[in-house]
């Protein structure tokens, strides 16, 4: 479990994903229960009537001459049925049964199985004039896999925690400092990292305003947009007495997230010696991050790192690009 923060946000922020992670498994348990029992029922009807007639489907059967070896399996809909069966129906329901057993792969088929509709609908949109019926069912195996990834994504979230105590070395240089702004912890993560890694103290960018939960974030994203500041608590640092000071921040709307932004105005002129360390969800660099910092600061960084952090899970784009 991560730390709670000085003001008990970061509790708040975890209890919302486990919400949000209750709410995105049920979600996907009713999807597979509703494309697995609606296969089932569907199979049925063609296997127990596989001329179509009961169902009133007997009018279909011609559009399947399109698909190979049509002469063989697709005389009636004995086949069709079977298909629907193995391929939707009986998959969902192993993939529902899983997920009421709270087994991690529950969520990982459940997706593949929203894909698997998704294909099977292709296969529909081939043989077929374009119809209602056909459509609605590729958006639900759609909504499916989506439901799937963000059950995936907020089981990571989880599984995520930064506590103080697993980085020991923090502090031991007083010569350097770590400051950090974090929404969600991933920067509390690096910055501690690299404090552990160094040595150096770690100050933590604090703001009053909202910034957790969907509400949060479309707040921290009208401060985004609008490459604004956002308002922070006083930071009590004497930057000159540092010989070294790395600055870790999000990316927020391609730019430097506002608590970072409204830090780096307030400190114009006092930092001289700085890495800047940006992290983000998209594979991009954010050179113009860099460019930022350093039009505040009036001074170059000293290295910049750009990571890319999904779901907890760290990457460095590897891409090359010219640094200006
Ligand atoms: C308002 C807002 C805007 C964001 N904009 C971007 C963006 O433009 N590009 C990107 O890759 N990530 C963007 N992100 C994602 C964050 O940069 C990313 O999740 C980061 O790891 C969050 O770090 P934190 O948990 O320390 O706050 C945005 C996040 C927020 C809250």
């Amino acid at each position: 479990m991560p730390s709670p923060g000085r003001n008990g946000k970061r509790v708040q922020t975890d209890n919302q994903t486990k919400k949000r992670l209750k709410t995105a498994e049920g979600l996907l348990l009713f999807w597979t229960l509703f494309i697995g029992l609606g296969a089932v029922a569907g199979a049925s009807g063609m296997l127990l009537d596989p001329s179509g007639k009961a169902m009133g489907m007997d009018g279909m059967l011609p559009y399947f001459q399109k698909l190979p070896f049509a002469d063989v399996l697709f005389r009636n809909l004995f086949f069709s049925g079977i298909a629907l069966l193995c391929v939707n129906g009986i998959p969902n329901l192993i993939a529902a049964t899983l997920l009421i057993l709270r087994r991690k792969a529950g969520v990982f088929l459940g997706g593949l199985f929203g894909f698997t509709l998704m294909l099977w609908i292709c296969i529909q949109f081939y043989m077929f004039p374009l119809n209602f019926m056909s459509t609605i069912y590729f958006i639900f195996g759609l909504c499916q896999l989506l439901t799937a990834y963000a059950a995936y994504g907020f089981a990571r979230q989880t599984e995520f925690s930064v506590r103080r105590e697993d980085y020991p070395n923090i502090g031991t240089d007083k010569e350097k400092l770590v400051v950090f702004f974090s929404r969600r912890g991933y920067c509390k993560k690096l910055a501690y990292r690299e404090a552990d890694r160094t040595g150096a103290e770690v100050t933590e960018i604090m703001t009053g305003e909202k910034i957790s939960g969907m509400f949060g974030f479309l707040w921290c994203g009208r401060f985004g947009m609008h490459r604004r500041g956002m308002p922070i608590a006083p930071i009590c640092a004497d930057f000159s007495h540092y010989a070294h000071v790395t600055l870790v921040t999000p990316i927020w709307v391609f730019a430097i997230s506002s608590p970072m932004r409204e830090f780096l105005r307030r400190a114009e002129g006092q930092i001289h010696h700085y890495d800047l360390v940006v992290c983000h969800f998209s594979n991009f660099r954010y050179l113009g991050a860099k460019r930022e910092a350093e039009a505040l600061l009036h001074a170059p960084a000293a290295s910049f790192r750009s990571v890319r952090c999904r779901f907890g899970q760290f990457k460095e784009p590897q891409r090359k690009q010219k640094l200006p």
